[in-house]
């Protein structure tokens, strides 16, 4: 199985910072030799600056979002088809914060899949429960229905082109992360509910993914790396990750 570590950069960074993080990013993708799959997602604006300084060093850049469509009278969105245009490879779907802030619904969250895996991308599908339902003990029910809702129509050979990311709402931003048990227990229920794709998919953990606590996250036998937030923000602390992820399960 693939091990993905991505970075999602959500809205941060002037332009010369995320030139100075592309490039520590890129350099010390490219200096680590073999190592994981290395994703980053910066702001619409840096995208095509992304591809370009990344060029040659095995990172990929994905977008944060997509609209649906391919084109249209859509003010303020940006299509799969021109993302796919520019060498974006990946974009991120569903994130919380877009379902809690932009009322996006897993219905809506499915056309975009669709509409990335038309123009060849692939999306990084991210799930996960709000803190009520962790603690009313409906974790599984809420996330079995995101991925139904959103990727039931799909084929064994469409989500098989899929990355998933757990990421538990609790978690994202708060400093407390899942523990290795409850993420690797989830991971293996989501791994389940794909079926046919089951082996192809890699599935991120993320939420308050750090160095301090990476290594038991990834050594989950379900967990393929990490969607990372706030530590992707910082090109040592992203770059450990991706060490970390690469050491834990690749080269034990
Ligand atoms: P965090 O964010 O690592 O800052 O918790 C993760 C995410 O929202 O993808």
């Amino acid at each position: 199985m693939r091990t993905l570590v991505a970075g999602n950069w959500k809205m941060h960074k002037r332009r010369d910072e995320a030139l100075a993080l592309l490039r520590e990013v890129g350099d010390g993708a490219a200096a680590a030799g073999p190592t994981v799959e290395v994703v980053v997602a910066p702001p619409y604006p840096y995208l095509e600056l992304a591809v370009r300084t990344l060029e040659g060093s095995g990172v990929q850049v994905a977008a944060q979002n997509c609209h649906e469509a391919a084109q249209g009278a859509y003010t303020g969105e940006v299509s799969a088809s021109m993302l796919a245009g520019i060498g974006v490879t990946h974009c991120i779907v569903g994130h919380s914060e877009r379902r809690q802030y932009y009322g996006e619904n897993d219905a809506a969250v499915g056309l975009k899949v669709r509409a990335l895996l038309a123009h060849g991308l692939t999306p990084i599908y991210c799930c996960g429960e709000l803190k009520d339902d962790r603690i009313a003990e409906r974790h599984f029910e809420v996330v079995g229905a995101q991925m139904e809702q959103a990727l039931g129509a799909f084929s064994p050979e469409e989500l098989g082109r899929l990355v998933v990311a757990y990421e538990p709402v609790w978690a994202i931003g708060t400093g407390l992360n899942a523990t290795a048990a409850q993420a690797q227990e989830m991971h293996a229920f989501i791994r389940r509910q794909l079926g046919a794709a089951a082996a192809h998919v890699p599935i991120l953990y993320g939420g308050s993914c750090k160095p301090d606590n990476a290594e038991g996250l990834f050594k989950g036998a379900d967990v393929n790396g990490g969607l990372i937030g706030g530590a992707a923000l910082e090109a040592s602390s992203f770059l450990e990750l991706v060490r970390i992820a690469y050491r834990v399960k690749h080269s034990a």
